[in-house]
């Protein structure tokens, strides 16, 4: 088995079902350019250590950047024979530079601390993409807020009318949930960036490689105080797929009223054409395929975290080969989600409003009634009684099919002679939600404060 990272105690070559199952260049080769980071860190760190001298130093770089750039431009792919993107890299390294330097590398690492690295550096570099692709989708809501700063909404709990909202608040309402989500990140990150290069298999180097070398020249924090934990803790990797997972989440909560809001039932969005789909029989479709990709693959984030904790569970230490079992999952999370963030900020960002409808609608199913109440606590009734009298007056109009703001003066002193003609004056829903004005409520001078805040905190992260 030329070529190999091991073998010599081994009578024989491993059996192609062993390399059958062992292999994982189909999916580690995604991690190629950091195991070449990793490398030429490592280098330096032998060299600081005696045992490259300055022309090998500059050789083993050398052929490491031919690499790079080879893996780069696609040139350099892995072999059938390559267990792991570390022995292609080290085989395709001795191919550069011989193996009397190329063999040099190897010294004082194992493919435990490096694969518990380059992970994580995986992992930090996609972390970004996916806050800056947040990012995008916060401000497509913040755009969409602020191009409608006084639409009404039927605001609902059980899905039924409850409250009149600002369109602008609701729309917003998904947006905190994201800006969690990028400060989770950026939490997540000061844990991610410590570095697990120079654990060895578990235990170390007796070589006197400086650890706190390597992670700086690989812009990581400081070394894992712990080299068994180093290697074979996943945490971070779950972690990452926990927020990964919650992302998907906050974008399906969006996602299914997007699709509700698109129905002819409701008909507050149209979606613009291109980000909306056909069908291949019925010529007048067009269907929220975006959202219902956004709300489908969330099931499919948090199977990656439930499939990865289930791995971790009861591991003994240290490191044990199922830990291989962490990349595809979370690598599938991140394609995931870089997939999916950019066609729902498209269909947020050309979401056409039906404002009229909404506002026509904000009124009905008396969501108006706790306006009343509140207007009796005014007048000095306790909210006990005002509760009561509020119900009294839907009752009487449901009975009558009317609504609260067409009742007459007849109808509202036969329910109570507290509801004195006055009360009509909270009976719009522009009225009822003005009057929401304490902080964080709906009235629309604290919506656009809290949009300013809004905007503040994404952009802090
Ligand atoms: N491919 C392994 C992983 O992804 C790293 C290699 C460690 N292999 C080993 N036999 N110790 O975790």
């Amino acid at each position: 088995n030329e070529g190999a990272l091991w073998g010599a105690r081994f009578a024989s070559g491993p059996s192609p079902e062993l390399a059958a199952l062992s292999r994982s260049t189909h999916f580690d080769w995604d991690l190629a350019l950091y195991d070449i980071a990793g490398s030429r860190a490592h280098a330096v760190a032998l060299h600081d250590a005696g045992y490259l001298s300055d022309d090998e130093l500059a050789e083993m770089r050398a052929g490491l950047d031919r690499l790079a750039a080879r893996i780069s431009d696609g040139s350099l792919q892995p072999a059938e024979a390559d267990e792991d993107v570390h022995g292609a890299l080290e085989q395709a390294l001795i191919a550069e530079v011989g193996p009397a330097v190329g063999g040099k590398l190897r010294a004082g690492r194992s493919r435990n601390d490096q694969i518990a690295t380059l992970v994580r550096m995986f992992l930090i570099d996609h972390s970004r993409t996916i806050a800056r692709d947040i990012l995008g989708l916060i401000d497509a809501l913040v755009a969409q807020a602020e191009a409608h700063p006084d639409a009404i909404l039927p605001g609902r709990t059980h899905l039924q009318h409850a409250q009149p909202v600002l369109l602008a608040h609701h729309l917003q309402a998904h947006a905190w949930p994201l800006v969690r989500d990028l400060e989770r990140l950026r939490d997540w990150t000061v844990r991610a960036r410590v570095s697990p290069y120079g654990g060895g298999a578990l235990a170390g180097s007796s070589l006197g490689l400086d650890p706190v070398l390597v992670a700086r020249e690989l812009g990581l924090g400081d070394p894992a105080e712990n080299s068994i934990d180093g290697t074979s803790a996943r945490d971070v990797v779950a972690e990452f797929a926990f927020i990964a997972a919650m992302i998907g989440i906050d974008l399906s909560r969006f996602a299914e009223e997007i699709i509700l809001w698109n129905t002819r039932e409701f008909g507050f969005v149209t979606l613009h054409d291109g980000y909306s789909t056909g069908s291949s029989i019925m010529p007048q479709k067009k269907n929220p395929d975006i959202a219902e990709l956004a709300r489908g693959k969330s099931g499919r984030l948090i199977g990656n975290l439930t499939g990865l904790l289930a791995t971790l569970k009861a591991l003994p230490l240290a490191y044990n080969r199922d830990l291989q079992e962490d990349k595809e999952p979370v690598f599938d999370s991140v394609r995931t989600l870089e997939t999916v963030l950019p066609a729902f900020t498209g269909m947020v960002a050309t979401l056409t409003f039906d404002t009229a409808r909404m506002a026509e609608l904000a009124p009905q199913g008396f969501s108006l009634a706790t306006d009343v109440a509140e207007w009796l606590v005014t007048q000095g009734v306790p909210f006990r009684e005002a509760h009561e009298i509020s119900g009294s007056l839907v009752r009487a109009c449901e009975e009558r099919g009317i609504g609260l703001e067409e009742a007459t003066d007849d109808v509202l002193q036969a329910v109570s002679a507290q509801l004195r003609p006055e009360v009509r004056s909270v009976l719009t829903v522009e009225g009822s939600v003005a009057s929401r004005a304490g902080t964080g409520g709906t009235a629309p001078t604290r919506v656009a404060e809290q949009r300013a805040a809004l905007v503040h905190r994404a952009q802090e992260t």
